[in-house]
């Protein structure tokens, strides 16, 4: 195909069936707007222009989508696909080719449409499929020599033509200065009262142009979402197309149904990911990182090696190869964990640098910290990294040793190797090599009784 190409996305349904106070086509897919996904795929294409027919929730539709590239044209009234193009149309010069698709169905894929752009040439080309329920669908009319003759429409369409299996997907292209001419012949002399682009395909036929029908090669990719329940459906079907993705790329799933992608994920061979993950944003895993069941994991990278165990929440964090993080353990954004270092369970971390080998095992709250290389986090420590108006930083030495129950109230620093005692509370800096603690000695006062033990 030589010459430029316009797309048009058809997005001003207003998605009834839907129930919502949120525009269709905003409805999210694997985290994203359905639009989104269509609009991806118009891209991948590297066409000359995208222009998207808005209506319903049109303020919505342009604010919640990274458009910068787009051109809007409103549809106030919905008079039909035909007429929807049609408004499209004026400010595609004539030598572009025009492809049509719809804001609503997320699953398409850029090859099927490299391929019907293919076939079509400069001519009129559809995207067809044979759904395994071709109800509600548009039927495609061929002759007895297998050519295209035109589109009936199910509430159209006699006993004989709902019984055809082959569909039209919503999907065709077009030379724009005849489908002009074309759209300009439209009447709305049919069972809905509406302009439909799908009589556009009869009028190419009677000038004499093949119309080209090229199925699609997985009547999935085509569905078009009108409801919830097909919202779900869709979902599922986004998410085991991820699944397969990976498995191809040498990750081993332990239940590709119990994952979820809502991003990208991007992982080196021999990945292991338990059930019930979820991937957000953007995510890298390195060579051999194990993760664990029940994770959600956003915009993080993970090295080589690394084990993420059951239960952990993280977010905006680096994992260096080999760490160990969890279970149930929370890495904030801004955390950064050195080769080896070890996050263990019921341990928050944010902002914070734990260095190579360095542990935070137990029920620990680190912000806005260093913690040197080697270094030993009791349990409990917390750094007290807010004093109610801004944040302040605790820097631990390297090989330092903080006792169990330790709150460091920063801003403190405590020195290479040093030790902090059981149970203080640390308000100036530490030294190096040296024991601090805190706290008064321990006394015993016998007969002492509690409260409403005396007899
Ligand atoms: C349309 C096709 C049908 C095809 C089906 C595939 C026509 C007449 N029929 O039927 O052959 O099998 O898609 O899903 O084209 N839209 C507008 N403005 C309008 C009307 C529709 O922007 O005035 C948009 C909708 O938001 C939607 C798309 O066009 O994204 C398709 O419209 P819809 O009403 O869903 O078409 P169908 O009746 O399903
Ligand atoms: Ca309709």
């Amino acid at each position: 195909m030589n010459q430029p190409l316009s797309v048009v996305v058809l997005a001003a349904g207003a998605g009834t069936r839907m129930r919502s106070r949120v525009p269709k086509v905003l409805h999210p897919v694997a985290g994203r707007p359905m639009l989104g996904h269509v609009l991806a795929v118009a891209r991948a294409l590297e066409p000359a222009a995208i222009r998207v027919v808005y209506g319903h929730g049109g303020d919505q539709v342009i604010r919640s989508l990274d458009g910068a590239d787009l051109h809007w044209v409103e549809q106030a009234e919905q008079l039909g696909t035909g007429d929807a193009v049609a408004r499209a149309l004026p400010a595609v010069p004539d030598g572009h080719q025009v492809l049509v698709l719809c804001g609503d169905t997320p699953l398409i894929r850029a090859q099927s449409l490299q391929a019907l752009l293919r076939e079509a040439g400069d001519g009129v080309g559809l995207l067809t499929a044979f759904p395994p329920d071709p109800t509600g669908y548009g039927r495609i009319l061929r002759d007895a020599d297998d050519r295209v003759r035109g589109i009936v429409e199910e509430k159209d369409a006699d006993d004989r033509q709902r019984g055809i299996g082959e569909i039209n997907t919503g999907v065709m292209c077009f030379p724009a200065g005849r489908l002009r001419g074309w759209l300009q012949s439209l009447s709305p002399d049919n069972a809905q009262g509406e302009y439909y682009l799908t009589d556009t395909i009869a009028m190419a036929v009677a000038d004499g142009g093949p119309v080209a029908g090229v199925a699609a090669a997985d009547s999935g990719e085509i569905l078009g979402i009108n409801n919830r329940t097909q919202l779900a459906a869709a979902e599922r079907a986004w998410q085991r197309r991820e699944a397969e993705r990976l498995m191809a790329a040498g990750v081993s799933l332990l239940d590709p149904a119990r994952l979820d992608v809502r991003g990208s994920l991007d992982c080196g061979e021999d990945c292991v990911i338990d059930v019930n993950c979820q991937f957000l944003g953007e995510v890298r895993l390195g060579r051999d990182v194990s993760v664990g069941p029940n994770c959600w994991i956003r915009d993080t990278v993970i090295g080589d090696g690394a084990v993420i165990a059951s239960g952990c929440v993280l977010e905006g964090a680096v994992v260096a190869s080999g760490a160990t993080v969890g279970p149930f353990a929370r890495l904030r954004p801004g955390t950064v964990l050195a080769h080896g270092a070890r996050v263990g369970n019921f341990v928050e971390t944010k902002n914070a640098q734990i260095g190579e080998g360095a542990k935070v095992n137990h029920l620990s709250y680190v912000g806005d910290a260093e913690v040197g290389a080697d270094a030993n986090v009791g349990a409990g420590t917390i750094t007290c990294n807010y004093d109610g108006a801004a944040k302040h930083r605790t820097v631990i030495g390297a090989g330092a040793f903080i006792g169990s129950n330790t709150a460091l109230v920063a801003p403190v620093r405590v020195g290479r190797d040093a030790t902090i005692g059981a149970g203080s509370v640390i308000r100036e800096d530490a030294p190096d090599d040296a024991l601090t603690l805190t706290g008064i000695p321990q006394r015993t006062i016998p007969g002492w009784r509690r409260p409403g033990h005396d007899k």
